[in-house]
């Protein structure tokens, strides 16, 4: 059995749809896996209340409390690792996590960490992308899940979805429509991922 940690920082609403895909076609029975905990690095991001309802362990990792990035992100590794056993290896999940990783905690994960990304990666890494993708007059938007590498959002591409952009569209709107298909293809791209690993 997997053990699928998954990391957030606010809404968490993909994380939500991979839990309930993973509850409701029964990925222990079907895949051998199971979303073991959500960790945050907020204590006030919303998606740990879903997580909690829907009988997910939680805990929260508040970054402020640590001395550096390097520190934090031991810790961090330290509480994942605790779900990373023979039996049960551990599978990252980054969903809406709003940190910059280290290269040794990116590498100590290296195969088994994955991201979603609001673009078509390899356009607009980074922030803001859908504000980005309008006033760069792109005709189609998107996302992107990828396996993560030290360079942010540029690790290989496992899945990518694609949205038209619309005339009047603002960043919220784009958003919206990507978020959307972001639901329906992240679930989907751990699955497959579950048979890779
Ligand atoms: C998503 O757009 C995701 O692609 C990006 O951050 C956003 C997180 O949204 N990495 P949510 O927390 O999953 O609702």
């Amino acid at each position: 059995m997997k053990n699928i940690v998954i990391l957030i920082s606010g809404s968490g609403s993909n994380m939500a749809a991979i839990v309930k895909a993973s509850q409701r076609d029964d990925w222990a029975a079907h895949h051998g896996a199971r979303v073991a905990a959500v960790i945050s690095n907020k204590a006030d991001a919303k998606g740990l209340a879903f997580a909690r309802s829907h009988g997910i362990g939680t805990l929260v990792l508040d970054h402020k409390a640590f001395a550096d990035r390097a520190a934090f992100d031991a810790a961090l590794a330290e509480r994942i690792d605790a779900f990373d056993t023979p039996d049960h290896p551990v599978l990252v999940v980054l969903a809406g996590f709003m940190r910059i990783l280290t290269a040794e905690f990116v590498n100590h994960y290296a195969g088994r960490m994955v991201n979603i990304h609001p673009s078509l990666l390899p356009a607009f890494a980074g922030l803001n992308t859908h504000q980005r993708a309008i006033d760069a007059g792109c005709k189609v938007a998107g996302a992107t899940v990828h396996l993560v590498t030290p360079e942010l959002d540029h690790g290989p591409i496992l899945a990518q979805a694609a949205v038209p952009v619309l005339p009047g569209d603002t960043a919220d709107t784009l958003a919206a429509r990507v978020l959307t298909q972001e639901h329906l293809m992240y679930p989907r791209a751990v699955v497959n991922l579950l048979f890779k690993t």
